[in-house]
């Protein structure tokens, strides 16, 4: 699958639910999978691949043992029921914006409510990296991207190519 950049216009457009629990949304579903491993991400979310559709992946397996690991998620219609009032800043970066990195404050834990590839309810309770990465994904979903909310007073920081 292609990750869509910066700027296009699918990235700022609420996505519709995932209604159809069916095979195609499974298949989907794992092709975003292998794009995150390409691209060495720790989320996709549908319409950074063209779907209009509310469904997120999230999977983060370093290859440092540094005891932190995020088995596989696949996520539907996902919604933040609870957020905490403590917020932390956080260095994001995005597949769809590539080259950049830019501080972000956000809830430092989330609870969200949402649906797995069958349907089934499932409630995650996260803090730490995979909140951070919820919220982002989820973000993706309502068409609102990390760089409309810097931290004031900073900006979009260039990376430098092959560092
Ligand atoms: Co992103």
């Amino acid at each position: 699958m292609e990750v869509i950049v910066e700027p296009n216009q699918l990235l700022h457009q609420v996505t519709k639910p995932v209604t159809l629990f069916d095979e195609s949304l499974k298949k989907n579903a794992e092709k975003m999978r292998e794009t995150m491993h390409t691209h060495h991400g720790m989320g996709l979310a549908a319409p950074q691949v063209n779907l209009d559709l509310a469904l997120t992946v999230i999977e983060y397996l370093p290859k440092e043992k540094d005891g932190l690991v995020i088995d596989f998620l696949a996520i539907c219609n996902p919604q933040i029921t609870w957020e905490s009032k403590q917020t932390e800043i956080m260095t994001e970066g995005c597949l769809s914006v590539p080259g950049f990195e830019g501080q972000v404050s956000r809830p430092k834990r989330v609870k969200v409510k949402a649906q797995d590839l069958n349907g089934e309810k499932i409630v995650i309770k996260a803090s730490g990296l995979l909140a951070r990465i919820l919220q982002h994904e989820i973000d993706h979903l309502n068409g609102i991207l990390y760089t409309e909310k810097l931290v004031p007073g900073t900006e979009l920081k260039e990376l430098t190519p092959g560092t």
